[in-house]
Protein backbone atom coordinates (compact mmCIF):
# COMPACT_ATOMS: atom_id res chain seq x y z
CA UNK A 1 0.00 0.00 0.00
CA UNK A 2 0.94 3.88 -0.92
CA UNK A 3 -0.13 6.79 0.77
CA UNK A 4 0.46 9.82 -0.98
CA UNK A 5 -0.69 13.34 0.38
CA UNK A 6 -1.57 16.26 -1.57
CA UNK A 7 -1.22 19.79 -0.05
CA UNK A 8 -4.87 20.47 1.28
CA UNK A 9 -4.45 18.33 4.66
CA UNK A 10 -0.97 17.32 5.67
CA UNK A 11 -0.99 17.02 9.05
CA UNK A 12 -4.21 14.59 8.49
CA UNK A 13 -2.66 12.84 5.79
CA UNK A 14 0.33 12.33 8.05
CA UNK A 15 -1.52 11.38 11.26
CA UNK A 16 -3.08 8.44 8.86
CA UNK A 17 0.35 7.44 7.79
CA UNK A 18 1.52 7.00 11.77
CA UNK A 19 -1.74 4.77 12.10
CA UNK A 20 -1.00 2.94 9.43
CA UNK A 21 3.01 2.53 10.36
CA UNK A 22 3.23 3.69 6.52
CA UNK A 23 4.96 6.69 5.49
CA UNK A 24 4.01 9.42 3.32
CA UNK A 25 5.14 8.49 -0.67
CA UNK A 26 7.60 10.99 -1.74
CA UNK A 27 6.03 13.29 -4.05
CA UNK A 28 6.92 16.50 -6.15
CA UNK A 29 3.51 18.59 -5.81
CA UNK A 30 3.88 22.29 -6.26
CA UNK A 31 2.15 25.11 -8.98
CA UNK A 32 4.51 26.48 -11.32
CA UNK A 33 4.35 30.20 -11.97
CA UNK A 34 1.68 30.93 -13.92
CA UNK A 35 -0.69 29.09 -11.27
CA UNK A 36 -0.68 25.55 -13.27
CA UNK A 37 -0.14 22.16 -11.26
CA UNK A 38 2.71 19.93 -11.34
CA UNK A 39 3.45 16.80 -9.89
CA UNK A 40 6.09 14.15 -9.79
CA UNK A 41 5.56 10.96 -7.89
CA UNK A 42 9.33 10.25 -6.51
CA UNK A 43 8.66 6.31 -5.80
CA UNK A 44 7.80 3.74 -7.70
CA UNK A 45 4.16 2.85 -7.59
CA UNK A 46 3.91 0.20 -10.25
CA UNK A 47 1.58 -2.54 -9.41
CA UNK A 48 0.97 -0.08 -5.87
CA UNK A 49 -2.75 -0.42 -4.21
CA UNK A 50 -2.32 3.74 -3.92
CA UNK A 51 -4.33 6.00 -1.85
CA UNK A 52 -4.56 9.78 -2.46
CA UNK A 53 -5.39 11.92 0.64
CA UNK A 54 -6.82 15.18 -0.74
CA UNK A 55 -9.56 17.39 0.88
CA UNK A 56 -11.13 19.67 -1.78
CA UNK A 57 -11.31 22.82 0.62
CA UNK A 58 -10.30 26.10 -0.23
CA UNK A 59 -8.87 26.75 -2.55
CA UNK A 60 -10.81 24.31 -3.71
CA UNK A 61 -10.21 24.47 -7.48
CA UNK A 62 -6.18 24.20 -6.72
CA UNK A 63 -6.64 21.24 -4.27
CA UNK A 64 -9.23 19.48 -6.80
CA UNK A 65 -7.15 20.00 -10.01
CA UNK A 66 -3.83 18.70 -7.50
CA UNK A 67 -5.99 15.86 -6.95
CA UNK A 68 -6.72 14.85 -10.29
CA UNK A 69 -3.28 15.42 -11.59
CA UNK A 70 -1.77 13.55 -8.71
CA UNK A 71 -4.31 10.60 -9.96
CA UNK A 72 -3.35 11.28 -13.67
CA UNK A 73 0.42 10.44 -12.75
CA UNK A 74 -0.34 7.45 -10.81
CA UNK A 75 -2.23 6.13 -13.34
CA UNK A 76 0.49 6.39 -16.27
CA UNK A 77 3.02 5.24 -13.80
CA UNK A 78 0.64 2.02 -13.78
CA UNK A 79 -0.51 2.01 -10.10
CA UNK A 80 -2.47 -1.14 -9.70
CA UNK A 81 -5.84 0.78 -7.76
CA UNK A 82 -6.19 4.40 -7.04
CA UNK A 83 -8.67 5.46 -4.17
CA UNK A 84 -9.23 8.82 -3.67
CA UNK A 85 -9.27 9.72 -0.09
CA UNK A 86 -11.11 13.15 -0.09
CA UNK A 87 -11.84 13.86 4.01
CA UNK A 88 -14.25 16.83 2.79
CA UNK A 89 -15.69 16.74 -0.67
CA UNK A 90 -16.11 20.34 -1.90
CA UNK A 91 -18.84 21.21 -4.15
CA UNK A 92 -20.71 19.04 -2.53
CA UNK A 93 -23.87 21.47 -1.89
CA UNK A 94 -23.91 22.01 -5.80
CA UNK A 95 -25.76 18.15 -5.84
CA UNK A 96 -28.67 19.72 -7.74
CA UNK A 97 -29.94 22.65 -10.30
CA UNK A 98 -30.39 25.31 -7.83
CA UNK A 99 -32.41 27.65 -10.36
CA UNK A 100 -32.58 27.46 -14.28
CA UNK A 101 -29.17 27.30 -15.94
CA UNK A 102 -26.64 26.33 -13.24
CA UNK A 103 -25.05 23.47 -13.05
CA UNK A 104 -25.04 20.64 -10.82
CA UNK A 105 -21.22 20.61 -10.08
CA UNK A 106 -20.73 18.02 -7.88
CA UNK A 107 -21.53 15.66 -10.51
CA UNK A 108 -19.00 17.25 -12.80
CA UNK A 109 -16.26 16.98 -10.02
CA UNK A 110 -17.58 13.35 -9.71
CA UNK A 111 -16.72 12.76 -13.09
CA UNK A 112 -13.60 14.43 -13.39
CA UNK A 113 -12.17 12.31 -10.43
CA UNK A 114 -13.27 9.18 -12.17
CA UNK A 115 -12.09 10.52 -15.58
CA UNK A 116 -8.72 11.01 -13.79
CA UNK A 117 -8.12 7.43 -12.67
CA UNK A 118 -9.71 7.14 -9.60
CA UNK A 119 -11.10 3.09 -9.03
CA UNK A 120 -12.65 4.30 -6.25
CA UNK A 121 -13.54 7.04 -3.47
CA UNK A 122 -13.53 7.24 0.57
CA UNK A 123 -14.82 10.24 2.21
CA UNK A 124 -16.59 11.71 4.81
CA UNK A 125 -19.94 12.80 6.07
CA UNK A 126 -20.78 14.10 2.43
CA UNK A 127 -23.40 16.89 2.39
CA UNK A 128 -26.21 14.57 1.17
CA UNK A 129 -25.40 10.74 1.00
CA UNK A 130 -27.27 10.27 -2.34
CA UNK A 131 -23.99 12.01 -4.32
CA UNK A 132 -22.33 8.49 -3.76
CA UNK A 133 -24.45 8.07 -6.75
CA UNK A 134 -22.69 10.61 -8.80
CA UNK A 135 -20.10 7.98 -8.90
CA UNK A 136 -19.95 4.68 -11.25
CA UNK A 137 -17.03 3.59 -9.35
CA UNK A 138 -17.27 2.25 -5.38
CA UNK A 139 -17.79 4.81 -3.43
CA UNK A 140 -17.60 5.02 0.67
CA UNK A 141 -18.75 7.45 2.68
CA UNK A 142 -17.87 7.56 6.78
CA UNK A 143 -19.72 8.76 9.04
CA UNK A 144 -17.83 11.12 12.06
CA UNK A 145 -20.78 10.96 14.13
CA UNK A 146 -19.05 8.12 16.43
CA UNK A 147 -16.00 10.64 17.07
CA UNK A 148 -18.32 13.08 18.03
CA UNK A 149 -20.24 11.26 20.27
CA UNK A 150 -16.66 9.88 22.19
CA UNK A 151 -16.41 13.61 22.70
CA UNK A 152 -19.73 14.60 24.07
CA UNK A 153 -19.51 12.08 26.38
CA UNK A 154 -16.30 13.21 27.70
CA UNK A 155 -17.44 16.70 27.72
CA UNK A 156 -20.40 15.93 29.93
CA UNK A 157 -19.20 13.15 31.97
CA UNK A 158 -22.10 10.79 31.33
CA UNK A 159 -24.48 13.29 32.60
CA UNK A 160 -27.10 13.34 29.42
CA UNK A 161 -30.03 13.43 31.24
CA UNK A 162 -30.61 17.20 30.07
CA UNK A 163 -29.27 16.93 27.10
CA UNK A 164 -31.14 17.48 23.11
CA UNK A 165 -29.30 16.73 19.85
CA UNK A 166 -30.26 19.49 17.88
CA UNK A 167 -30.81 19.38 13.97
CA UNK A 168 -29.89 23.15 12.73
CA UNK A 169 -32.61 22.48 9.50
CA UNK A 170 -35.25 20.28 8.28
CA UNK A 171 -32.63 18.36 5.96
CA UNK A 172 -30.40 17.04 8.91
CA UNK A 173 -32.57 15.61 10.63
CA UNK A 174 -31.45 11.75 9.70
CA UNK A 175 -27.72 13.10 10.56
CA UNK A 176 -28.90 14.79 13.86
CA UNK A 177 -31.39 11.61 14.53
CA UNK A 178 -27.98 8.99 14.46
CA UNK A 179 -26.30 10.96 16.90
CA UNK A 180 -29.40 11.31 19.34
CA UNK A 181 -29.70 7.22 19.29
CA UNK A 182 -25.93 6.69 20.27
CA UNK A 183 -26.52 8.95 23.08
CA UNK A 184 -28.77 6.64 24.74
CA UNK A 185 -31.56 8.22 22.78
CA UNK A 186 -30.99 11.76 23.90
CA UNK A 187 -34.67 13.75 22.34
CA UNK A 188 -34.02 15.53 19.13
CA UNK A 189 -35.45 19.32 18.21
CA UNK A 190 -35.40 20.72 15.04
CA UNK A 191 -34.69 24.58 13.90
CA UNK A 192 -37.12 25.30 10.86
CA UNK A 193 -35.56 28.48 9.08
CA UNK A 194 -38.14 30.30 6.80
CA UNK A 195 -37.45 33.21 4.89
CA UNK A 196 -41.09 34.62 5.51
CA UNK A 197 -40.49 37.30 3.30
CA UNK A 198 -37.39 38.43 0.40
CA UNK A 199 -34.87 40.25 2.09
CA UNK A 200 -36.45 39.77 5.25
CA UNK A 201 -34.48 38.37 8.08
CA UNK A 202 -35.05 34.76 8.85
CA UNK A 203 -37.53 33.51 10.91
CA UNK A 204 -36.34 30.11 13.35
CA UNK A 205 -38.81 28.47 14.96
CA UNK A 206 -38.02 25.53 17.19
CA UNK A 207 -39.62 22.37 16.85
CA UNK A 208 -39.39 20.06 19.97
CA UNK A 209 -38.24 21.37 23.87
CA UNK A 210 -35.71 23.11 24.66
CA UNK A 211 -36.16 24.76 27.62
CA UNK A 212 -33.86 24.22 30.53
CA UNK A 213 -31.70 21.69 28.39
CA UNK A 214 -28.14 21.92 27.26
CA UNK A 215 -28.68 21.69 23.20
CA UNK A 216 -26.46 20.27 20.65
CA UNK A 217 -26.46 21.06 17.21
CA UNK A 218 -24.73 18.64 14.90
CA UNK A 219 -24.53 19.42 11.01
CA UNK A 220 -22.50 18.72 8.13
CA UNK A 221 -21.01 22.30 7.51
CA UNK A 222 -20.18 25.08 9.28
CA UNK A 223 -19.14 27.41 6.51
CA UNK A 224 -20.58 31.08 7.17
CA UNK A 225 -21.45 30.20 10.38
CA UNK A 226 -24.90 31.87 10.25
CA UNK A 227 -27.03 28.59 10.53
CA UNK A 228 -25.18 27.91 13.84
CA UNK A 229 -25.20 31.45 15.35
CA UNK A 230 -28.78 32.01 14.20
CA UNK A 231 -29.70 28.68 15.71
CA UNK A 232 -28.02 29.02 18.84
CA UNK A 233 -29.90 32.41 19.18
CA UNK A 234 -32.68 31.22 18.49
CA UNK A 235 -32.21 28.09 21.24
CA UNK A 236 -31.03 30.44 24.13
CA UNK A 237 -34.25 32.27 23.63
CA UNK A 238 -36.65 29.50 24.16
CA UNK A 239 -34.58 28.87 27.19
CA UNK A 240 -32.26 26.79 26.45
CA UNK A 241 -29.12 26.06 29.13
CA UNK A 242 -26.30 25.81 26.85
CA UNK A 243 -25.79 25.73 23.45
CA UNK A 244 -22.69 23.85 21.75
CA UNK A 245 -22.61 22.84 18.20
CA UNK A 246 -20.22 19.19 16.19
CA UNK A 247 -19.76 20.22 12.60
CA UNK A 248 -17.32 17.68 10.57
CA UNK A 249 -16.45 20.37 8.41
CA UNK A 250 -15.21 23.24 9.71
CA UNK A 251 -15.26 25.41 5.82
CA UNK A 252 -15.32 28.56 8.57
CA UNK A 253 -14.60 30.87 5.17
CA UNK A 254 -15.17 34.78 5.33
CA UNK A 255 -15.28 36.18 8.98
CA UNK A 256 -17.01 33.26 10.43
CA UNK A 257 -14.81 32.75 13.11
CA UNK A 258 -14.99 36.11 14.38
CA UNK A 259 -18.71 35.82 14.00
CA UNK A 260 -19.02 32.35 16.45
CA UNK A 261 -16.35 33.89 18.78
CA UNK A 262 -18.46 36.85 19.42
CA UNK A 263 -21.85 34.58 19.36
CA UNK A 264 -22.71 34.64 23.49
CA UNK A 265 -25.34 31.86 22.78
CA UNK A 266 -23.01 29.24 21.40
CA UNK A 267 -20.57 28.17 24.24
CA UNK A 268 -18.37 25.54 22.19
CA UNK A 269 -17.76 24.84 18.38
CA UNK A 270 -16.28 20.94 17.96
CA UNK A 271 -15.11 20.35 14.17
CA UNK A 272 -12.79 18.15 12.85
CA UNK A 273 -9.81 17.74 10.71
CA UNK A 274 -11.27 16.69 7.39
CA UNK A 275 -10.17 20.23 6.65
CA UNK A 276 -6.45 21.67 7.32
CA UNK A 277 -7.44 24.53 10.18
CA UNK A 278 -6.05 28.33 9.33
CA UNK A 279 -4.53 29.79 11.80
CA UNK A 280 -7.27 31.85 13.70
CA UNK A 281 -9.38 28.21 13.60
CA UNK A 282 -6.42 27.01 15.44
CA UNK A 283 -6.25 29.99 17.83
CA UNK A 284 -10.42 30.45 18.47
CA UNK A 285 -10.87 29.53 22.09
CA UNK A 286 -13.99 28.67 21.32
CA UNK A 287 -13.15 25.90 18.38
CA UNK A 288 -12.26 22.79 19.56
CA UNK A 289 -10.81 20.38 16.88
CA UNK A 290 -11.09 16.30 17.15
CA UNK A 291 -9.54 13.98 14.59
CA UNK A 292 -10.71 11.47 11.66
CA UNK A 293 -7.38 10.23 11.49
CA UNK A 294 -8.22 7.13 12.92
CA UNK A 295 -11.36 6.74 11.20
CA UNK A 296 -10.15 6.97 7.84
CA UNK A 297 -6.47 4.47 8.59
CA UNK A 298 -8.66 1.96 9.56
CA UNK A 299 -10.91 2.13 6.70
CA UNK A 300 -7.89 2.56 4.42
CA UNK A 301 -6.27 -0.45 5.74
CA UNK A 302 -9.47 -2.54 5.36
CA UNK A 303 -9.97 -1.65 1.61
CA UNK A 304 -6.50 -2.42 1.36
CA UNK A 305 -6.88 -5.77 3.22
CA UNK A 306 -10.10 -6.40 1.37
CA UNK A 307 -12.03 -6.75 4.70
CA UNK A 308 -15.38 -5.27 5.13
CA UNK A 309 -15.63 -1.70 5.74
CA UNK A 310 -19.12 -1.77 6.73
CA UNK A 311 -19.02 -2.11 10.83
CA UNK A 312 -17.00 1.54 10.31
CA UNK A 313 -21.01 2.61 9.16
CA UNK A 314 -22.32 1.43 12.37
C1 LIG B 1 -26.70 23.18 4.82
O1 LIG B 1 -27.52 22.42 4.30
C2 LIG B 1 -25.50 22.65 5.54
O2 LIG B 1 -25.78 21.43 6.19
C3 LIG B 1 -24.96 23.66 6.53
O3 LIG B 1 -25.97 23.91 7.51
C4 LIG B 1 -24.60 24.95 5.85
O4 LIG B 1 -23.76 24.70 4.75
C5 LIG B 1 -23.90 25.86 6.84
O5 LIG B 1 -23.59 27.05 6.19
P1 LIG B 1 -23.37 28.40 6.98
O6 LIG B 1 -22.37 28.12 8.07
O7 LIG B 1 -22.84 29.34 5.93
O8 LIG B 1 -24.68 28.86 7.52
Amino acid sequence: MKLIAGNSNRPLSEEIGKRLATALSAADIRTFKDSEVFVEIRENVRGEDVFVIQSTSTPANDNLMELLIIMDALTRASASRITAVIPYFGYARQDRKAGPRTPISAKLVANLITTAGADRVLTVDLHAGQIQGFFDIPTDNLYAVKVFERRIREIHGGELDDVTIISPDVGGVVRARSLAKRLDDRPLAIVDKRREQAGVSEVMNIIGDVKGRHCLLFDDIVDSGGTLVNAAEALMGKGAKSVSAFVTHGVLSGNAVERIAKADALARLVISDSIKAREEVAACAKIEIVTIADLLAEAIRRIANEESVSSLFD
